[in-house]
């Protein structure tokens, strides 16, 4: 960040220390100009507020939980100062200023204020918050910016804050918190942010990692080293510092601490952990029903289909076009018939004509629930539909009403998942139709909200894609009772992970967005925002033939697979570029579909740790120095080495194997077996439709069958078992997929377990437990091996186990009742 003064005048600071107190859990200190309350909120959790009077209140849309299981926390005054303590961070409090400063039990400084907080009213041009000519930053709080800069440790890597262009260490970068419409040709490496916002990250180094949120939902701005290599500012609006914090010490256990505190990932339905195929500009019902035909007939597995502002009677949320989709509800049930689901995109921007016969319009404006300017007119600006108005979803009763919206056009027609697009909230200041139109910021000192709990603009922006996609997410639940819902949107704030998933908007069909997407998604998981794609081709331009290839392959291991592509691009479907790009497409699917299994187990990590489905490789391997810097490779949960082709005419690369032994998935050949105990570089083969996949040592791996949907139930469990250095264990979560019984229990927990013995490996398959029953099946276990082995025996009795060659590895199988067996193999391994 530019070092010039943001400040308007000379600014303020917290001057010397009053008093301090140290209390239960606590510790409040007052200083001249200021207070300060430090305090323990749950196990590794604490929070600093610093502010001149007194701290915001608490307001019904915080996404942050109350209530949280306290904190084991000791708190002790100093000389001239008081630190509170809890899982091995100390978070101290230290003389005049309120210099603030956050150790490890060992008393190595992890951040530590360089000055005391400044603050006063902001120079709007200085901050580059985009806004209307002539627009001034409101009177009060709203326009004072606070600003805090910490020391950084050098060796820290800056991961996290969300949704991000460029790579996955966030330093040198300045990073602004603020949800904007940035597409297309600005997605590039240096773009500063994008459609969320995300004020949070963690700092990590090998051995060590903690983590910072600002609860601060105003504009804000972290400068993370570009102004000072080793110096981490925040510059943020609302004249207060919320900063929670997070002891780590590992980044798993930063990412569980933060999704505690902001809410844990929604549990995705299992039809929407498969693939999902969407275009703007699919025209018609019976097109979107001949491009589900399409998919079974060229065996291309797939479960769900988009449906963009198309379908819509001119672009009018909560519309279907009675000429194009004459008939939704028999429209759905052609889809469903077909084994897919149907996703309809939603717009906040309501078409701006009362009177009209359109109902949503007529009951925003004599409801008074659209957004207002500061004279109490409803705001308007342009979006697809044109003239457009704007629900205030700050406010309780206008989510309600957006919830209501959803029965009749969607939920009873038979959809099955809502997309909330150009929600950050996007307006144009005039017609698409003009070529001309351009961004239009809304006013800042514009008001939201209803008596209680007014806000401004500035205090509530970052929010309205959160607030949207609840109101949005209860409204299914409520028309859909006991089914899971599924939203997808665009715009996000901490706390969105709990209902709503997200990709990251209009990218381009270029090599370089593909590279991206892996520490995109990567930075998303570290930001407990877990459940994340990035559209793959490509959403501007043309996709090439071996680009879209290579996405389709890297995109089976997203969390979130979604083929879409604008208006006006070539077709991009996975036929769409011949024969050759459409096995390797198939070939991914078909990889995508036996993954389930595992994908699923590990949305239930995430549910119930936050843990992301794709993981950098630091997070895995948090001592080990050579992952840190990974950006090219991840693991997907914690048996697969993912090393995608990133570049045109790969064939071969290279990639850094944490120490252990890793086996290619598709040969089971060991690589750099020598070297097993440190990490070192292995060179992988990039054959079109076997993306470079490593199964780790001890992994116990659950896959399933290929299926053309998940309508069709598993008809094979299967465990691709890799021997361990001595032991290894996993647990394999199920449930129906699609209701959310799983809530109360009905869920299915199968423990696996190997064990090397002298000359051989005993694997167990634990008796499942929990009160779900899955649809009966064959259990395969799939030993991956060295050389056939001399004997393998099921609960005691030799057993035929067939060797392939091909993947060396020996298989047994079974009828699967849910009863637990030991399967003991002898010989077959290498000393
Ligand atoms: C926005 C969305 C894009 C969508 C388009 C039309 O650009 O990001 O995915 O296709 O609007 O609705």
């Amino acid at each position: 960040m530019d070092h010039v003064d943001i400040f308007e005048a000379a600014p303020r600071s917290p001057g010397a220390l009053l008093r301090i107190r140290a209390e239960a859990g606590a510790i409040e200190a007052r200083y001249e100009r200021a207070r300060v309350r430090v305090e323990a909120v749950s196990g590794g959790i604490a929070r600093v507020r610093l502010a001149e009077a007194a701290f915001a209140p608490a307001r019904t849309w915080d996404g942050v939980r109350s209530g949280l299981p306290p904190a084991d926390a000791a708190v002790g005054e100093t000389d001239g100062g008081a630190v509170l303590e809890l899982d091995g961070m100390r978070v101290a409090l230290e003389g005049d200023g309120a210099v603030l400063a956050v150790r490890g039990a060992d008393g190595a400084t992890w951040l530590a204020s360089t000055e005391p907080a400044r603050w006063g009213r902001a120079r709007l041009d200085r901050l580059r918050i985009p806004h209307r000519d002539g627009d001034a930053l409101p009177a009060g709080n709203d326009g004072v910016v606070l600003r805090q800069s910490f020391q950084l440790d050098p060796e820290d890597r800056l991961w996290g804050f969300g949704q991000r262009t460029g790579g996955l260490d966030r330093r040198g970068r300045s990073l602004t918190n603020w949800t904007s419409d940035t597409f297309g040709i600005a997605h590039h490496r240096g773009t500063d942010n994008l459609y969320q916002a995300q004020p949070l990250f963690l700092a990590a180094k090998p051995g060590r990692a903690f983590g910072a949120f600002l609860h601060v939902s105003h504009f804000s701005r972290f400068d993370a080293g570009a102004g000072h290599p080793d110096r981490l500012t925040i510059d943020a609006l609302g004249a207060e510092l919320d900063l929670f914090l997070f002891a780590g010490p590992t980044p798993a256990a930063v990412v569980e601490q933060l999704t505690r505190l902001t809410g844990r990932p929604l549990l995705p339905p299992v039809w929407a952990l498969g693939f999902h195929q969407s275009r703007w500009g699919y025209a018609s019902a019976d097109e979107v029903v001949a491009l589900v035909d399409t998919f079974r007939a060229r065996e291309l597995p797939l479960d769900a289909v988009h449906l963009d502002i198309d379908y819509m009677r001119g672009f009018r949320s909560f519309t279907w076009d009675p000429q194009r989709f004459p008939d939704p509800k028999a429209f759905a049930e052609r889809v469903h018939e077909r084994g897919a689901r149907l996703v309809a995109i939603i717009d906040p921007g309501i078409k701006d004509e009362p009177g009209a016969g359109y109902g949503v319009a007529d009951e925003l404006l004599a409801r008074g629930y659209a957004l207002r300017n500061t004279d109490g007119s409803p705001l308007r600006g342009y979006v697809w539909p044109e003239r457009a108005l704007f629900p205030d979803f700050a406010r309780a009763e206008v989510r309600d009403w957006w919830g209501e919206q959803h029965r009749t056009s969607l939920v009873e027609n038979g959809v099955d998942g809502v997309w909330n697009d150009m929600n950050e909230p996007t307006a144009f200041d005039r017609p698409f139709s003009t070529g001309e139109a351009r961004d239009r910021p809304f006013p800042l000192g514009m008001r939201h909200g209803g008596t209680d709990e007014a806000a401004t603009h500035l205090e509530v922006r970052n929010l309205y894609a959160a607030l949207e996609g609840r109101a949005t997410f209860q409204g299914l639940a409520r028309h859909a009772p006991g089914v899971r819902p599924w939203v997808l949107t665009r715009s996000a704030f901490p706390g969105s992970q709990t209902t709503c998933v997200t990709w990251m908007g209009d990218n381009n069909s270029w090599w370089e967005h593909l590279a991206m997407s892996v520490p995109q998604l990567l930075s998303m998981g570290l930001s407990g925002m877990p459940h994340a794609g990035v559209d793959i081709g490509g959403f501007f331009e043309n996709a090439r033939p071996e680009l879209f290839a290579r996405w389709m392959e890297l995109g089976a291991f997203y969390p979130f697979m979604r083929d879409h592509s604008a208006m006006g691009t070539r077709d991009q479907e996975p036929w769409a570029f011949g024969e050759e790009v459409e096995s390797v497409a198939r070939e991914a699917l078909r990889l995508r579909y036996r993954l389930l299994p595992y994908l699923v187990t590990l949305a239930h990590q995430a549910a119930a740790s936050g843990a992301p489905l794709m993981r950098a490789m630091g997070y895995v391997f948090p001592d080990v120095e050579a992952t840190f810097d990974v950006e090219d490779a991840f693991m997907l949960g914690r048996w697969l080495l993912v090393a995608p082709a990133l570049e045109a005419r790969c064939r071969w690369r290279t990639v850094v194997l944490p120490p252990g032994r890793w086996l290619d998935f598709w040969s089971g050949r060991p690589l750099a077996d020598e070297d097993a105990g440190r990490s070192r570089p292995a060179v992988v083969e990039a054959v079109p439709g076997r993306p470079p996949l490593l199964l780790r040592e001890g992994a116990l791996l659950p896959l399933g069958d290929e299926r053309s949907s998940t309508a069709t139930p598993l008809s094979e469990l299967r465990i691709v078992v890799s021997a361990p250095v001595d032991e290894s264990a996993f647990e394999v979560v199920e449930d129906d997929g699609r209701s959310t019984a799983w809530e109360t229990g009905e869920v299915a927990r199968t423990a696996l377990r190997s064990r090397r013995t002298v000359g051989g490996l005993i694997v167990e398959i634990g008796a499942r437990e929990g009160r779900y029953r899955p649809s009966p099946r064959t259990l395969v276990v799939e030993l991956r091996l060295d050389t056939p082995p001399d004997r393998v025996e099921l609960d005691g009795a030799a057993v035929e186990a067939r060797w392939d060659a091909a993947r060396r590895s020996a298989e047994i199988a079974w009828q699967d009742d849910g009863s637990g067996r030991t399967i003991t193999v002898r010989g077959g391994l290498a000393a």
